[in-house]
């Protein structure tokens, strides 16, 4: 199999990967729904149905919450990859309502036979914990995701193969509920998960999961070897990551660049672009620092005309001012060589655009991210006042047709974080895109 996997080395198909650069909700979904059209695989490498990807097809919304992109392209395939989280009944509410949206699923879509499985008590086990005195509140989506993780790394989950395993799929559930339930009784006063409830329903999702279920490894790095492209699909956001991220206040899986290789069987190696997604402004949902916060009138205009409300849980998204310490940060962490400005439009009606250039600390400068979140309450943001252009910019499709402010907006983003823009979106229609011929030129990408 090796010999066959490296065959084709010299053609193989190119790769990027789609990153979050802030805490999530970059514009992610439309990104990748406007790469698609070049792109043959989509593969998701971490997070699970606490992501919300919103897709605008003309006027149509398609909210993706573990489905990858490509579904929405008749010629594309998408993978599940198995640094996800899977929680069977989800993804396969999911399908059913992409269907009944018209949208053909199957043969088109596939779930690593390695990607671990959320069970009902890991949702027990979130609430408990989010809500018990004395423990840290992260704000999490509720939906499993952490205590699954947790499991994954005790090396007591349970992997979407075990899941068709029926025989092992029994004794998993009933030793998992008994150690949780007596976990969560003694710890939150939890009320009991029924074993034999719970087994009935999951073996029956495994069965409607079975024909998706693939080795995604073999199959990812199968199609590159045949010359065909792939584009990693991430959730969250770098300052979401467990590891660079916010800590605690983050999610629990490796939302960076870094994630997609060992989220998806796929080598380092064989990445070879890596593209930030970035807001023109900030913001975040839940707890945890947030520098350039605005928690005034100003914010509440930013929430509105971003429309800034969370995708699946509806949650009110906290907004700030775009913070370049932070985007500079992630530049760094995910080898970001391309950013993608989206949501510039929402800062239409601004005659002065602030953006925070750096950091103060005891009033002496710093660049420097802070390792504790504590860290960031003695952050004081330095802003700089940009000129803003005070025109409405959601209908041009070029970069010389944007005002000459948000051109320089935009240059100033790109001196700031080394990195250079390659898209610009100013709407949430596939169609409110502006591509960058470099980036065009550099991708390969078929004109749209
Ligand atoms: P993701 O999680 O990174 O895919 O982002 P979400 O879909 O959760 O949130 C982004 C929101 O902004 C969605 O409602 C999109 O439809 C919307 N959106 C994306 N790009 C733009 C844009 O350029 N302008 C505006 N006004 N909205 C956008
Ligand atoms: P997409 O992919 C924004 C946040 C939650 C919470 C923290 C931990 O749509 O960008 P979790 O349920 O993951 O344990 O919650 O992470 N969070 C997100 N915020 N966008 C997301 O995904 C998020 N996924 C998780 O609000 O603060
Ligand atoms: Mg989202």
């Amino acid at each position: 199999m090796e010999r066959e996997l490296t065959r084709g080395k010299a053609s193989r198909g190119r790769t990027a990967v789609i990153v979050g650069a802030q805490w999530g909700d970059e514009g992610k979904g439309k990104i990748v729904d406007v790469l698609t059209h070049t792109f043959s695989v989509v593969a998701r490498y971490a997070g699970g149905h606490n992501a919300g990807h919103t897709v605008i097809i003309n006027g149509k919304k398609f909210i993706l919450q573990l489905v990858p992109g490509g579904v929405l392209r008749p010629e594309c395939t998408s993978v599940i990859g198995n640094g996800v989280v899977i929680d069977p009944v989800a993804f396969l509410r999911e399908v059913g309502s992409l269907r009944a949206a018209g949208i053909r699923v199957g043969g088109n879509l596939f779930v690593s036979d390695r990607a671990q499985v959320i069970l009902p008590y890991h949702r027990m086990m979130e609430l408990g914990s989010e809500n018990a005195p004395g423990r840290v509140k992260i704000g999490t989506t509720s939906r499993g995701i952490g205590p699954s993780y947790e499991d994954k790394m005790g090396r007591r989950g349970l992997r979407v193969a075990d899941l068709l395993d029926t025989k092992l799929l029994r004794t998993h559930i009933e030793n998992a509920c008994r150690e949780k339930n007596m976990i969560a009784h003694a710890l939150f006063n939890s009320d009991p998960l029924d074993a034999d409830k719970m087994f009935q329903e999951y073996a029956d999702a495994a069965e409607k999961l079975r024909p998706f279920v693939r080795d995604t490894a073999v199959f990812l790095n199968r199609a590159l070897a045949e010359g065909k492209s792939i584009v990693f699909e991430g959730a969250q956001g770098t300052m979401l990551d467990i590891d660079h991220g916010t800590y605690p206040f983050v999610t629990s899986s490796s939302a960076t660049s870094g994630g997609a290789a060992t989220g998806t069987g796929v080598p380092p190696t064989s990445i070879d672009t890596v593209i930030g997604i970035t807001k023109a402004y900030c913001t975040r949902v839940g707890g945890g620092p947030f520098p350039s916060e605005l928690l005034n009138e100003q914010g509440e205009h930013l929430r509105k005309r971003g429309n800034e409300f969370g995708a699946v849980t509806g949650r009110p998204r906290r907004t700030g001012w775009l913070d370049l310490p932070l985007l500079k940060y992630s530049a760094m962490i995910n080898g970001i060589s391309w950013l993608v400005v989206t949501k510039l439009d929402v800062l239409d009606h601004l005659k002065e655009i602030p953006v925070c250039v750096g950091y103060k600390v005891d009033g002496k400068k710093t660049d420097e991210v802070p390792a504790q979140a504590s860290g960031y309450d003695k952050i004081e943001c330095v802003y700089r006042n940009l000129q803003g252009w005070a025109a409405p910019t959601q209908t041009i499709r070029t970069e010389d047709g944007l005002p000459k402010p948000a051109r320089d907006y935009l240059a100033f983003i790109e001196k700031e974080t080394g990195a250079r823009v390659a898209m610009i979106s100013t709407g949430p229609d596939r169609e409110q895109t502006i591509l960058i011929d470099d980036f065009v030129k550099d991708l390969g990408l078929k004109s749209q």
